[in-house]
């Protein structure tokens, strides 16, 4: 069994069901043992497939799911991750997420955490957590009754959304950062300073913005359905920047922020 959660995942956002199989398995074949999924991206069974196919043992990958904002009461949370679990076909699921915060704390954490212990219980997940979380609504859920058991939030971080205090607040809290919309939605490529950094290591600016995230002990999830570009990311592990490459990608930070969906907290 993985027992915390690996530090560069692949994700599976907005890719098709049919892509879905043959880029989780790729992946798979390629090194990465953490893939990133949600019953609201509609892929599971593939995401499912892709693991049972890559000829990689179970026990040596963790896959996350996520439950929708809409499930969060204690017996919704229990049904979607019935159904997450049927559809994904690999056994326990390693982690569990609330996807987004209940909007306006309609139903309290306390209530969502429950649902989650009945669902370890029940050998449908290992481990939980949040996405999307606020720092004062992470410290309510980490107060809350089994609120310790969060290993991570997971929330967009982009060296244009550097979401330097959220990052700060989630790790002082003993809770990893998971970065999702690594790349600002294809911003990075184009971006001068990141690219101006990559030549000088013979790299990519997407394996630059991707080290930058691993120097601040963030765990990366990047989705990509092309084996080159899976490998050119898996590669940027290997990349180390200097203190002046830091110092350059930190002075990016906009707070350019791509996911503002209505339901969404105030951040
Ligand atoms: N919790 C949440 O609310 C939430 C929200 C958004 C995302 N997420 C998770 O986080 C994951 C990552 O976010 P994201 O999907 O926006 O990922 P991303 O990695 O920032 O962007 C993915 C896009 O970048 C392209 N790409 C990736 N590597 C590349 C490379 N080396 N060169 C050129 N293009 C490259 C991909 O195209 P190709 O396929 O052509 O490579 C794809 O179109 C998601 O898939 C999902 O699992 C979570």
């Amino acid at each position: 069994m993985v027992e915390t959660i690996p530090s560069f995942g692949l994700g599976t956002f907005r890719v098709d069901a049919e892509k879905t199989v043959n880029s989780v398995k790729s992946a798979l074949q390629l090194g990465y043992r953490h893939i990133d999924t949600a019953k609201f991206y509609n892929n599971e069974e593939s995401v499912g497939k892709g693991v049972r196919d890559s000829g990689i043992p179970r026990e040596d990958i963790w896959v996350t799911t996520k439950v929708w904002h809409d499930q969060l009461r204690r017996e919704d949370v229990v049904k979607s991750l019935v159904e997450s679990h049927r559809k994904l076909n690999i056994g326990t699921i390693d982690l569990a997420l609330v996807h987004w915060p209940s909007p306006d704390s309609v139903v309290p954490i306390a209530e969502t955490i429950a649902g989650f212990q009945d669902a370890q219980k029940q050998g449908l997940i290992r481990h939980f957590g949040v996405s999307n979380f606020t720092a004062p609504l992470l410290e309510e859920a980490l107060k809350a009754p089994g609120g310790e058991g969060i290993v991570t939030n997971q929330f967009e971080i982009s060296p244009f959304l550097a979401n330097r205090k959220l990052v700060e607040a989630t790790q002082k809290l003993g809770v990893k950062a998971t970065a999702y919309m690594p790349l600002g939605e294809s911003r990075a490529h184009k971006d001068p300073t990141l690219n101006e950094i990559a030549k000088k290591h013979g790299v990519t600016a997407a394996q630059v913005t991707f080290a930058w995230l691993l120097s601040r002990d963030i765990v990366v999830l990047s989705a990509s359905t092309n084996p080159e570009h899976q490998q050119v990311n898996w590669d940027s592990q290997k990349l180390k920047l200097d203190a002046d490459d830091i110092e350059k990608i930190d002075a990016l930070d906009e707070g350019e922020r791509h996911a503002k969906p209505p339901f969404a907290p105030k951040w």
